[in-house]
């Protein structure tokens, strides 16, 4: 008899990475290098945000990643003469990424490290591309637990019959309607280092930074966790500066293509901005409530040193609602827009939201205007409670973890400039009021 655990292993294998020991299952949760150190990286760093998450119960909420960015090996001399393996930086590292991942590990705590499906990193260190076997062997030798593989530096004969990047869908014309993307160099690429990854004795979470390039939400789930879906992210609610785009372009594109991830397979909207650069506190909290709502990736982006003092910041990371709505082990889709505020375009995203946990529907009403609105849901629109409409419902702020109140017919709610409201939606008597419904 086979442990019942193998058994969707052997029978789900091409449709999902699905990992024995449930990794990748719900969505990650962790802290990354790069949004606050980008290159600036030492294991000190990591050392310390490892003893942070503990200490300021980050790690009891779920985050467990401790993930190194871009910058962490040798930029000269790359990789062993001999053996070929990549090489940490002796300065950055002097006890290499085994000691630090011991020192994590130790902590109770996971780690992250970050390589390249291309020749060469972002930041211009070695790249993975056709030492995918070799590297994925030193990870696993060296005890990483995940991997953010990233799309720059792919060389000219890599080039897709067929390039798609979302952020210019158009820009290949005459595409086969019938064209499977999972065909394309890319996803041989990203494939490449999953069957690596697979083929070691540890479980690596793989993390495609492919940037929604290829529709790779089209084939991310049966080649890693979680697949990037769009360029980088930076702390600006719209607007971009040059390949790095604010909350509200990113949105705007989730609003089109929420619906690629469930169990085993999450769309990635990147790694978080929240406490970064000049967001007002409503826009780090709308950037948490609908990374959480999206069922994205929650990795932090923040320095964690001080976070004890950034209180509000600390407040949002912490939030113990929204993190269960991310983390639901019951439903796994993300909320689907269901109202647009007349507007669809990268400035003004869609607003009204709704999802569904083990608490009840939630909805996650996004105020993209530039000043106070009063945002205002019929009950009737609201997909999983249009056929239930003329019930009370009861409606429950997930920021102050308080009642707000019982509704009939309609609810509404002034939403701040660019804050959201998240709420809960259950019968009178605080339960789910249509445990059937799925976005
Ligand atoms: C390690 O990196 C941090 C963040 O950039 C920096 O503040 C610190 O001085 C560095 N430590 C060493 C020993 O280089
Ligand atoms: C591209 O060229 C390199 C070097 O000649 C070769 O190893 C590789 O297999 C080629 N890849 C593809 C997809 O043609
Ligand atoms: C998701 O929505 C897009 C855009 O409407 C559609 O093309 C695609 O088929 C949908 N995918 C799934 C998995 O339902
Ligand atoms: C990924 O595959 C698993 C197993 O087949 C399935 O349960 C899940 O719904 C899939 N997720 C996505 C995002 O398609
Ligand atoms: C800060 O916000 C203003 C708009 O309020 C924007 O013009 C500016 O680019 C932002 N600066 C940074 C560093 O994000
Ligand atoms: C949101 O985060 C940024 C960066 O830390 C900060 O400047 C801003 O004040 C934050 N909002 C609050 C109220 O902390």
């Amino acid at each position: 008899m086979l442990p019942l655990y193998l058994l969707p292993i052997l029978l789900d294998r091409a449709a999902a990475l699905v990992s024995p020991d449930g990794t990748g299952r719900l969505p990650a949760m962790g802290w990354n290098s790069w949004n606050e150190y980008a290159c600036d990286i030492n294991e000190t760093v990591f050392h310390d945000v490892g003893e942070q998450l503990v200490a300021l119960g980050l790690k009891d909420l779920g985050y467990e990643y401790v993930n190194i960015d871009d910058c962490w090996s040798d930029k000269v001399k790359r990789r062993d003469p001999v053996t070929h393996e990549l090489l940490p930086d002796a300065l950055k590292f002097p006890n290499g990424i085994a000691h630090t991942a011991e020192v994590v590990h130790k902590l109770g705590l996971k780690i992250g490290i970050y390589s390249d499906a291309g020749t060469e990193t972002c930041g211009g260190y070695a790249g993975s591309l056709g030492y995918e076997e070799i590297d994925a062997a030193t990870f696993s030798k060296w005890g990483i637990d995940y991997l953010k593989y990233d799309n720059c530096a792919v060389p000219e004969n890599y080039t897709d019959q067929y390039p798609y990047m979302p952020e210019d869908p158009n820009a290949t014309p005459n595409v086969p309607p019938d064209y499977d993307y999972s065909t394309s160099i890319t996803a041989s690429r990203y494939r490449a280092m999953s069957a690596a990854l697979l083929s070691q004795p540890r479980t690596i979470q793989y993390s495609l930074c492919a940037w929604g390039h290829a529709h790779v939400e089209r084939w991310g789930n049966s080649t890693g966790h979680s697949w990037r879906m769009w360029g980088d992210i930076m702390p600006i609610w719209a607007g971009k500066e040059q390949w790095s785009w604010g909350l509200m372009p990113i949105i705007n594109q989730a609003s089109l293509l929420w619906n690629a991830t469930d169990f085993w397979g999450h769309s990635d909207w990147d790694m978080m901005e929240v406490g970064n650069g000049n967001l007002t506190l409503e826009e780090n909290r709308s950037h948490f409530a609908m990374w959480a709502a999206l069922k994205s990736p929650l990795i932090i982006g923040t320095k964690l040193e001080g976070l004890i003092l950034r209180k509000p910041i600390l407040e949002i990371l912490s939030n113990r609602e929204l993190i269960a709505f991310n983390q639901d082990p019951v439903y796994g889709k993300s909320a689907r827009p269901f109202k647009w505020d007349g507007k669809a375009d990268a400035e003004h995203p869609a607003g009204y939201w709704v999802g569904t946990s083990v608490a009840g529907v939630h909805l996650f009403l996004l105020n993209t205007h530039d000043k106070k609105q009063k945002m205002k849901v019929k009950v009737k629109e609201i997909p999983a409670l249009a056929d239930r409409a003329n019930a009370r419902y009861l409606v429950h702020d997930m920021w102050t973890g308080r009642d707000l109140g019982v509704v009939k017919g309609e609810i509404v709610i002034d939403v701040a400039k660019h804050d959201t409201a998240a709420l809960r939606i259950t019968t009178l008597h605080g339960k789910h009021p249509n445990a059937a419904w799925q976005p």
